[in-house]
């Protein structure tokens, strides 16, 4: 039976809006080697963890509520934990310069350090991923505080991304020992968000399947039907996809590698840009996608240009069919659409939020849809073509 996490039910969500934000659905844990319950943080690696930090607040509507640093005697880096309904990250920037925040930054840009999961049972968990080859990067371990503990373990993905396997049902603090209760000052917050739908990964050329299939021997993860292959290719500068998932879908991973195309892959740039594999984008599920863009756009965000051939177009338009607004509506925003046999969803993406051309946002709208929005592929690859030849990497 799928129940609430803490972090859903103290955001006052419930299963029926989660089954539509992320499409959530039942299934059976006592089958699963590796049980994942849902998210547990996005850990960052960004250049000013102070500004970032106000980046995500203001424009993002995320509220601070823990903090690490040298105040607290943590004298390597600053963490600023925000949270926005069920979604929580984490955002680290060195401050010692031998911190090894600052040599990831170095490294890759602004990025996701660790995609860090909830699980039920770490030991068991990282028993399971040994067997079957996975890099342990962290062994089982207690942490406590006043608070109480949390029991943690951390294996190797892609790149030098990691993901922290947490157990905190024996834990009351904000986050995790030593992080302190922050409260946030910040007047006449908008909430942007209220789920993290996916976090897609960037894999170099040839290694997509290797990963697809590490999900699924290492972490019990299953592949859901969608897949972008041959058939997007063609003259745009491709990628292959295809999408794996936990147990219950809150956790969903698309996986990302170039294919040869007449010119640069979008996906080569970032591999070039963040110097290997990483995550490249994080689907933030909103319940009303206008409202969330409109406050984004007022803040300042940018967004990837849509066409007004995509709206005009009588073969989208009446593949798209009914939605809950006008398509004039979507239009004005840049509002994408997709449908599939379940149903829809409407999604956007930003520019780069960091210096360089690496991760992104989408916002995404899901109404019955378990879909990522395949069919927008194109139309998408078009407007990030423009942009990657602005930049003069195309
Ligand atoms: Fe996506």
């Amino acid at each position: 039976m799928t129940v609430l996490t803490d972090t859903e039910r103290l955001a006052h969500l419930d299963l029926e809006q989660l089954r539509q934000l992320v499409g959530l659905v039942e299934y059976d844990a006592s089958q699963d080697p590796f049980p994942v319950t849902g998210w547990d943080a996005v850990v960052w690696a960004v250049g000013n963890a102070v500004q970032s930090t106000h980046f995500f607040r203001t424009a993002f509507g995320m509220e601070l509520v823990a903090y690490s640093g040298p105040e607290t005697g943590n004298r390597d880096h600053h963490a600023f934990v925000l949270e926005s309904g069920a979604v929580r990250f984490v955002i680290k920037g060195g401050v010692h310069p031998d911190s090894p925040v600052i040599a990831h930054h170095a490294h890759h840009g602004d990025g996701v350090l660790d995609i860090a999961l909830e699980v039920p049972d770490v030991d068991r968990c990282i028993e399971h991923a040994r067997a079957q080859g996975a890099t342990v990067l962290e062994e089982p371990h207690d942490v406590s505080d006043e608070h109480g503990t949390v029991r943690i373990g951390a294996i190797a993905t892609y790149g030098e991304t990691r993901h922290t396997l947490v157990d905190r049902s024996r834990y009351q603090g904000p986050y995790l020992p030593g992080y302190v209760a922050r409260t946030d000052e910040l007047a006449g917050r908008t909430q942007v968000f209220q789920a993290l739908d996916h976090v897609v990964g960037n894999v170099e050329l040839g290694h997509m399947d290797e990963w697809v299939e590490f999900y699924g021997r290492v972490m019990g993860f299953t592949n859901m039907a969608e897949f972008i292959g041959d058939d997007i290719a063609t003259d745009y500068s491709a990628l292959m996809s295809k999408v794996v998932a936990s147990g219950n879908h809150r956790v969903k991973f698309p996986l990302n590698e170039p294919a040869i195309a007449k010119k640069k892959s979008q996906i080569d740039e970032y591999l070039e840009f963040y110097r290997g594999p990483g995550a490249q984008h994080l689907a933030l599920a909103t319940e009303d996608i206008l409202a969330s863009v409109d406050h984004l756009r007022e803040m300042g965000i940018q967004f990837l240009d849509t066409p007004d051939s995509y709206y005009e177009d009588p073969e989208l338009r009446a593949r798209i069919g009914e939605v809950r607004v006008p398509v004039e509506e979507l239009q004005k925003r840049g509002i994408l659409v997709d449908r599939d046999e379940d149903g829809y969803l409407l999604q956007i993406f930003t520019k780069p939020i960091g210096d360089r051309p690496t991760v992104f946002f989408e916002l995404i709208e899901r109404h019955g849809s378990l879909g990522f929005g395949k069919g927008n592929f194109k139309a998408l690859f078009e407007a990030i073509e423009r942009e990657q030849d602005r930049r003069g990497n195309l």
